[in-house]
């Protein structure tokens, strides 16, 4: 029988206390890793995922970290390690999309705070994993972009921009490290119903819209990309490593292309 089984395994994921990254610790531990729940601020809500999977008898605690700063990155990487003894798979999955603006009429610094988290924090993570994960000779990184690594998106040129700059760095990890035994792999979510683009599944008309743009016509759930990061961290994607997997209902094979063209 083939089953995801991540027994022995400890991982963290970035900003696991609400959207896709709950629903990828939960998998995670479900499969049998002891799961690092990382949150940014207001512990509750990652204390509460912690007491989810601690209920359904998996092991998980709860860290808190600004992932835009490397130094509370360093601080969050050792607390793991205290508490853990290593590290063998890293999901860099918190990220934030900013506020929509055309370049031009938008805020420099916020463009910049997104790149911050969404690309330097990836990055700051992944330096502090190299040390464990060589040493031990394995081990997974996941970084999670977005559609939007291929998808222009207006007003949302920071996201876009950060997305595709980590599909790149996903690449060029994997290739630094691939006769290492580690394994750098990146997720491309589609539209999954998160609180992040609740404002657009909450408005029946940017539903119908969204909707319009997936070949599969519906939002995914948090636990179809959950699933994706619980087999790829597995050895049972041993051989997958520097490509991005989109999960995304066929957003990317242009639904618009059924007729005419
Ligand atoms: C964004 C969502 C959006 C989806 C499809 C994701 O990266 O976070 O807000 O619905 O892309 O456009």
């Amino acid at each position: 029988m083939i089953a995801i089984d991540l027994t022995g395994r400890r991982a963290l994921v970035t900003g696991a206390s609400g959207g896709l990254g709950r629903a990828m610790a939960e998998a995670l531990a479900e499969a049998g890793a002891q799961v690092a729940v990382h949150y940014r601020k207001g512990s509750e809500a990652a204390e509460a995922v912690v007491a989810g999977i601690r209920a359904r008898g998996g092991k998980a605690q709860a860290f808190g970290a600004d992932i835009a700063d490397p130094q509370a990155v360093a601080a969050l990487f050792t607390a793991v390690e205290a508490a853990f003894g290593g590290i063998d798979i890293l999901v860099n999955n918190a990220g934030i999309d900013g506020v929509r603006a055309p370049v031009g009429d938008d805020d420099p610094r916020r463009w910049e705070q997104v790149l911050a988290v969404d690309l330097i924090g990836p990055y700051s993570c992944a330096r502090q994993a190299l040390p464990h994960l060589v040493k031990a000779g394995k081990g997974v990184i996941i970084n999670i972009t977005s559609v939007h690594e291929f998808i222009p998106w207006e007003g949302y040129s920071a996201y876009t921009s950060a997305k595709a700059g980590l599909s790149m760095f996903t690449k060029t990890l994997a290739q630094e490290t691939a006769d290492k035994g580690i394994r750098v792999v990146a997720v491309a979510p589609g539209a999954i119903q998160t609180p992040i683009n609740e404002t657009v599944w909450s408005d029946p008309d940017a539903l119908k819209d969204l909707d319009h743009k997936i070949s599969m016509g519906r939002l995914g759930r948090p636990e179809e990309i959950a699933s994706v990061i619980a087999f790829l961290a597995s050895d049972l994607a041993s051989y997958i490593t520097g490509t991005t997997l989109a999960v995304d209902g066929g957003m990317l094979i242009y639904p618009d292309f059924r007729a005419g063209g």
